[in-house]
């Protein structure tokens, strides 16, 4: 009989501190950038980003939402066999921000690791743990999406501070005898490599060149919207579905211009699509499964519906995957 994975709980976790626009538009003012709250909206649907307070790590937050993942699918963490983070503000350059994690969650012993694909990682991580599950490498999996993007963000430079925020969201993924995980697509295309980076680098023990966060927004958007139209339509074909057939989209939170366009591709009314980003600005790699926990607290996800989750980011990386919560 065929093995496959599925998700049988969901977790997140924001830090406390929230930032409203307007909270932001003052911090910003006292280093003389000017913003405003209906800029932030009027182009991106943000209204509020939390931060994590000094000290508090992606391991931190990555282990509420796993501890809350866990209580979801009424999983012991002694009984998880593997842990993979999706992360692209590690805790450290090493060890791995999984292997942190998995310290924090009082066991030891599982395959732990990271996935950098920056705001697609969950779905690449979500990907690999449901091959490992398949192949009998693993059976219970934990796949979290951590990040601190308010580390790496320039506070001078308006056309990115207003877009970014800290959180993070987890799922366990369980071997079953019914399909969870019908398809998923992943790529990349390393020529689009400047269009969003941190082009800084550990060098003699020395930060070289600059981390902070750099993006071309507009460059960025017209993949976007190309690339998650393409990965949404190969996962349906590699399952045999058609866009009737999804319940929800899930997509990466970091526009909601690109999640209105995403939507009218694939003939989505908006009322089927998960939107968070108003709450918590681009989580990066977190805020799928930020989103994905959100909905089905709320109740509008249920057992037995079709979903489809979609990530998009630095690499450049995109990647889609269907499933059947
Ligand atoms: N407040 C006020 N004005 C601003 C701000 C701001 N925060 N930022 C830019 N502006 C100004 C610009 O200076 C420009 O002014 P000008 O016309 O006088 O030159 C004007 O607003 C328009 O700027 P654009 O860059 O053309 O604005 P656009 O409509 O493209 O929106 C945005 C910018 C929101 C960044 C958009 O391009 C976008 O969302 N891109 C995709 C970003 C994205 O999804 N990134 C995440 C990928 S995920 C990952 O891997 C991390």
């Amino acid at each position: 009989m065929r093995r496959y994975s599925r998700i049988s709980g969901t977790g997140s976790y924001l830090p406390p501190r929230r930032l409203t626009n307007a909270d932001l538009v003052a911090k910003l003012a006292k280093h003389g950038v000017e913003t405003s709250d209906h800029w932030i909206v009027e182009r991106t649907g943000i209204r509020a980003r939390h931060f994590a307070a000094p000290g508090v790590f992606s391991s931190d937050l990555g282990l509420e939402a796993a501890r809350n993942a866990l209580t979801a699918a009424g999983v012991d963490a002694k009984d998880i066999d593997l842990i993979i983070v999706a992360t692209s503000t590690p805790d450290m350059v090493f060890p791995s921000t999984a292997a942190i994690l998995q310290h924090k969650l009082g066991i030891a012993g599982c395959p732990a690791f990271d996935v950098q694909a920056v705001c697609s990682g969950f779905v690449y991580a979500l990907t690999v743990a449901d091959a490992m599950i398949q192949t009998g490498t693993a059976s219970k999996a934990l796949v979290v999406g951590t990040e601190v993007f308010s580390r790496i963000l320039d506070f001078k430079d308006r056309t990115t501070c207003v877009l970014f925020g800290d959180g993070a969201g987890a799922v366990v993924l369980e071997a079953s005898r019914v399909p969870g995980i019908l398809a998923s697509d992943l790529h990349a295309d390393g020529k689009h490599a400047d269009i969003l980076c941190v082009p800084g680098h550990v060098s003699g023990g020395k930060a070289s060149g600059d981390p902070l966060l750099k993006m071309d927004g507009q460059a960025v958007f017209k993949l976007a919207v190309g690339v998650l139209e393409d990965a949404a339509r190969a996962v349906l074909a590699k399952a045999g579905k058609t866009e009737a057939d999804i319940d929800w989209l899930v997509p990466h939170q970091a526009n909601i211009r690109i999640m209105r366009s995403t939507a009218k591709k694939l003939k989505l009314p908006m009322s089927k699509v998960v939107v968070t980003v108003d709450q918590h600005g681009n989580t990066s790699a977190a805020s799928i499964p930020m989103a994905l926990d959100s909905a089905v607290r709320s109740g509008h996800i249920n057992r037995g519906e079709t979903v489809l989750l979609e990530g998009v980011g630095g690499g450049f990386t995109w990647g889609a995957i269907l499933l059947k919560m």
